[in-house]
């Protein structure tokens, strides 16, 4: 029997790159992602025969993703967060790999601070996109989380897995040379309810495979 690993007939949705929090119209609060790793994912999974999203934050990488990828393009965690809500009712695996902000500045002015020599800055919590959506999420939904540590990556992970209502957690470690934001490649764990499984130094294209060898199926014909 033939056998090549298949998504065929079903609808991925990821999210992917870092969000911007804006104080004033030239300056924001963000994180160095990439968007690497969840590029690569969207890219495994349309290879793969799935139907993909990609809903991304800003990063200039989005020019390399594939035209039969639907791509929606946000800057802010508020407009992750209705982008997700509107299309992961349709999904049946939910991969959310950005870094979003967990915090944003609790006022904008739309003219440009002037540089003060002391400057408090008021921040409110974003919204937890991926603890909404393991809130909401429906029987047969596969939800994917991806956990950036730096320290105690399974202790961590395994917590946020919990508290998110994740099927899957990826545990990745960050802040440390050749691993995690910005770089290509990445080290950490494979987090399921029941076992944890470390990965080596890897590029990001080749965990994106292994991570989709979980849900692929076989197939003949
Ligand atoms: N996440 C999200 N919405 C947020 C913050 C995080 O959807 N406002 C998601 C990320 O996409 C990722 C997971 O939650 O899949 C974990 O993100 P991470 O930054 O590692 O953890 P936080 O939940 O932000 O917690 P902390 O920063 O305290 O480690």
């Amino acid at each position: 029997m033939p056998y090549a690993p298949t998504l065929k007939g079903m609808s991925v949705l990821v999210t992917t790159g870092p969000t911007r929090e804006y104080l004033d119209p030239v300056r924001f609060l963000s994180n160095p992602s990439s968007g690497k790793m969840g590029i690569a994912i969207a890219g495994e999974a349309l290879r793969l025969g799935a139907k993909v999203t990609l809903i991304s934050g800003p990063t200039s990488l989005t020019q390399t993703v594939s035209k039969k990828i639907k791509l929606i393009q946000v800057i802010t965690a508020e407009g992750m967060y209705r982008a997700v809500m509107k299309k992961f009712p349709r999904a049946d695996l939910i991969f959310m790999v950005a870094a979003v902000s967990d915090w944003r500045p609790a006022n904008f002015s739309s003219k440009k601070l002037k540089i003060k020599k002391r400057w408090p800055l008021p921040l409110v919590p974003t919204p937890d996109i991926l603890a909404t959506v393991g809130r909401k999420k429906k029987k047969g939904q596969l939800l994917i989380g991806f956990a950036a540590e730096t320290n105690n990556l399974v202790l961590n992970a395994r917590a946020k897995m919990k508290k998110k209502n994740c099927d899957l957690m990826i545990a990745n470690k960050v802040g440390s040379k050749n691993v995690g934001f910005e770089s290509d490649h990445s080290r950490g764990y494979l987090l399921s309810k029941d076992s944890v499984v470390p990965f080596p130094l890897l590029s990001k294209q080749k965990l994106a495979r292994k991570i989709l060898k979980v849900f692929s199926k076989p197939f003949s014909n």
